[in-house]
């Protein structure tokens, strides 16, 4: 399915972020703001080519679907002549969401193991997910991560959602947009081995630290082993069914996307199950 949001209101702009283009959006204009949804169009790459972040965003929030954890729901989405994909608000109206450097800053102190303490310490885990705490949710975050290849789970892209009684949450997982090797060029993705960029992915935000190696970390410390069975358990056609509704991904693309979640399921696997 591709929504078109050509006739949708614009309620506001979205300064968060690195694209300036990106506003939010409703069907009417008095909207809650859980009706609201964040317009990210394709951005280009630095050799002109288009990314493909519309997919990386619906590809992670269905995966995460399937494997019970929460993200802000996605859907591939045109507006006019451009192409993108649209980020449901997972903000409730009388809510803040607060970025999670509030919680824990930037810098030499930004790892696994501190994230998962403050979490544990102060926030309780997203409505529907009562039965986990916000630690084993955050696990389950870079389980995902390490599944898509998602590099980019700095401090700005997880936020905790207050209430107005000042009670916290984990807000879902958002911004996965330059997951799965987005950003790169289908000549680029002609000459890569998926393999050798699964092995790659690592976190310049983490230190450097691999992928498989931080969901290895974070579900160690939490218990939450499950997160990587699930991810274990979810058949090569989910993602082909995904792919097939963008209806313009090149054959190259898809080809690369599809072999990185199979080889990254692996990884995952052997990485995180005893
Ligand atoms: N689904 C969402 N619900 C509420 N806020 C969101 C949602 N998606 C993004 N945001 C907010 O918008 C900011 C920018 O969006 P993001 O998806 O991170 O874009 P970028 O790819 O430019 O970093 C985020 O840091 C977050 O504060
Ligand atoms: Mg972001």
């Amino acid at each position: 399915m591709v929504v078109d949001v050509s006739a949708w209101e614009v309620i506001d702009t979205e300064r968060g972020g690195r694209d300036e283009r990106k506003v939010w959006l409703s069907k009417v204009a008095d909207a809650d703001r859980e009706e609201w949804w964040l317009w990210k169009p394709i951005k280009p790459t630095d050799r002109d080519a288009l990314r493909i972040n519309d997919v990386a965003e619906v590809v992670a929030h269905r995966l995460a679907e399937a494997i019970g954890l929460p993200a802000a729901p996605c859907e591939y989405a045109r507006r006019g002549d451009e192409r993108g994909a649209i980020s449901r608000n997972i903000a409730p109206h009388t809510h803040d969401m607060a970025p999670g450097s509030t919680l824990v800053p930037p810098g030499d102190g930004y790892t696994v193991a501190r994230i998962l303490a403050a979490l544990a310490g102060l926030t309780g885990p997203p409505p529907g997910h009562t039965d986990l705490t916000a630690a084993e949710v955050f696990a389950g975050y870079l389980v995902l991560d390490a599944w898509i290849g998602n590099t980019d789970r700095h401090e700005e892209n997880w936020a905790v959602i207050e209430r107005p009684d000042g009670s916290a949450y984990l807000a879902p997982a958002y911004d996965h947009g330059s997951a799965l090797g987005s950003g790169l060029t289908d000549a680029k993705r002609e000459r890569r081995e998926p393999r050798a960029f699964c092995d790659g992915g690592r976190s310049s935000h983490f230190g450097g630290r691999s992928l498989v190696d931080m969901a290895r970390e974070a579900v160690d410390l939490t218990g939450a082993r499950w997160w990587a069975d699930r991810v274990a358990e979810v058949p090569a056609t989910t993602w082909s069914g995904i792919l097939d509704e963008h209806g313009a991904l090149s054959g190259v693309s898809r080809s690369f996307v599809s072999d990185v979640l199979t080889i990254n399921q692996e990884r995952v696997s052997e990485a995180c199950r005893p």
